[in-house]
């Protein structure tokens, strides 16, 4: 038997099949092989076609099938990871009104903030653990204000991976854990967040039915069968925000464990036994995967969104398009630590939550013209991402979360030595490489609801063995030091 995962990233769509009688991989795929088009019709705005969700998830199913000589009648269950935060509103004709407002879009900062005013941060916090933020019913909110026509027509309002569900089975669901990151749900009422609902006058029924995270959550129609090349009748078991998710992927399940990911946006993801908030807001919290009104484990989240999409555009805009990212890293390599005074700020994606739900941009600083060049450029970027993760470490210890192992897959930023070392040896941590993916973790997680893993722990402890170790390295503290104080003073100076 087999499992199919699915990971709705907003670069692409990656899909998994994984043997479920001893947890190896059969095959990957990723459809578009390239980048998927995030618009972004205003800077602050930045949306995606759920349609090119649906078809990217079709062409990769495909192109995964046609690699592996596995019937799709073998294949027990299918799991989904998607990318947070993100609206997708339909009529009742089941069709999407508009493009979907991804997690990086900044548009609804200011209506959150006043949200936060109005109920009170004590409130805010000790209900929903968060402000209202950035998050997805503040996107709603700037939906009913700024285009009431589609506003009155929306029938329910869903999450990406909610909405990839529905294509597959015609069955309209989220889950508490997606309610959370919505700011959709109150932690201390475990109900619906219904006075934020009251103040934005979001009808209650726009939420879709709550499903268990591990449970069979519908089956897959003929229609989508057909479109993504299977057939019908394989139940989803599974759906969780890709970061949870990665969480989860990492067996980091329990109280006091810790995952990073280095994606598009970089993650310190902790696990926490009891609803936890940060009063400064610089991390957020959502319900973990394994979340019950009564085990309330409680995921608490660093977001830094430039972070991959930094070192991408560097890649891609300072000449580098044809070299690999184990290109760059050589030629980085080549520079002293600290990059020769070079210092870059990576948050050019959007607002930042751990600043507050700034906005500064990126910034290049320090540049020299007789001195710097492309690798410089390249150093820097990765040093710049990793103190940006340090710097978020240091608000997670601040409020008591002990950080000694982060556990990351071996992917994306954390396959960079120079990245890697720079936050273990300013963090003095170990970070801990293990080979899976989202895809593979949401795959194995799908494999709980029909019975063939007795619990998420089973299921994802299977074949989990650490790839590399990053350890602190004592005799390069010095110069991190020196370049991360450099760095964090042009960020408080900015
Ligand atoms: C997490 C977050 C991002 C997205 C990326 O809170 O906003 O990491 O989940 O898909």
């Amino acid at each position: 038997m087999y499992l199919l995962g699915y990971d709705i990233g907003s670069s692409s769509i990656k899909v998994a099949l994984v043997n479920a009688t001893d947890g190896t991989v059969r095959g990957t795929a990723q459809h578009p092989e390239t980048e998927m088009l995030i618009s972004s019709p205003h800077p602050d705005w930045a949306e995606q076609s759920p349609e090119d969700w649906w078809e990217a998830a079709c062409t990769a199913t495909q192109k995964l099938l046609a690699t592996v000589q596995v019937s799709p009648r073998q294949i027990a269950a299918i799991g989904i990871a998607y990318q947070m935060h993100g609206l997708v509103v339909l009529d009742k004709q089941g069709q999407v009104l508009r493009p979907a407002i991804i997690w990086c879009d900044s548009r609804a900062v200011e209506i959150g903030n006043q949200a936060f005013a109005a109920l009170g941060s004590d409130f805010s916090m000790e209900n929903y653990l968060n402000s209202p933020g950035n998050f997805t019913a503040s996107k709603l909110r700037w939906v009913r204000e700024n285009e009431p026509d589609i506003f009155a027509r929306i029938d329910k309002v869903m999450l990406p991976g909610d909405y990839l569900a529905y294509r597959m089975t015609d069955e309209i669901c989220t889950t508490i854990t997606g309610l959370s990151e919505g700011v959709f749900w109150n932690f201390k009422e475990k109900t619906l967040a219904k006075r934020l609902l009251d103040l934005y006058q979001i009808p209650e029924n726009m939420l879709p039915e709550i499903m268990p995270v591990f449970a069979r959550q519908g089956n897959l129609s003929a229609d989508a069968a057909k479109s993504l090349g299977l057939i019908s009748g394989i139940p989803i078991g599974y759906r969780a925000g890709d970061q949870p998710n990665n969480a989860l992927s990492l067996n980091v399940l329990r109280p006091g464990e810790v995952a990073a990911t280095g994606g598009t946006s970089g993650v310190v993801y902790a696990v926490a036994e009891q609803p936890v908030f940060d009063p400064k807001q610089r991390v957020n919290s959502f319900a973990h995967v394994n979340y019950t009104p009564e085990n309330p484990l409680t995921g608490v989240l660093l977001c830094i969104n430039g972070a991959g999409s930094l070192y991408r555009w560097v890649r891609e805009n300072m000449g580098a398009k044809s070299l690999s990212y184990s290109d760059l890293e050589q030629l980085a390599n080549t520079i002293p630590i600290g990059s020769e005074g070079l210092s870059i700020l990576p948050f050019g994606n959007g607002s930042e939550r751990m600043l507050g739900n700034q906005n500064p941009g990126a910034q290049i600083m320090g540049l020299h013209f007789n001195r710097h060049n492309q690798r410089h450029i390249f150093r820097a970027a990765l040093e710049g991402i990793a103190f940006a993760f340090v710097y978020g470490l240091e608000a997670m210890r601040d409020l008591g979360i002990p950080v000694q192992t982060l556990r990351v897959g071996n992917d994306n930023l954390f396959q960079s030595a120079i990245f890697s070392n720079t936050i273990a040896t300013l963090m003095n941590l170990e970070i801990e490489v293990l080979e899976t993916t989202g895809a593979v973790g949401a795959a194995k997680a799908a494999g709980v609801s029909v019975g063939i893993f007795s619990s998420p722990e089973e299921a994802l402890g299977q074949n989990l063995t650490p790839a590399a170790r990053y350890l602190p390295a004592q005799q390069t503290y010095g110069a991190l030091v020196e370049g991360y104080s450099r760095w964090s003073g042009l960020l408080a100076a900015r």
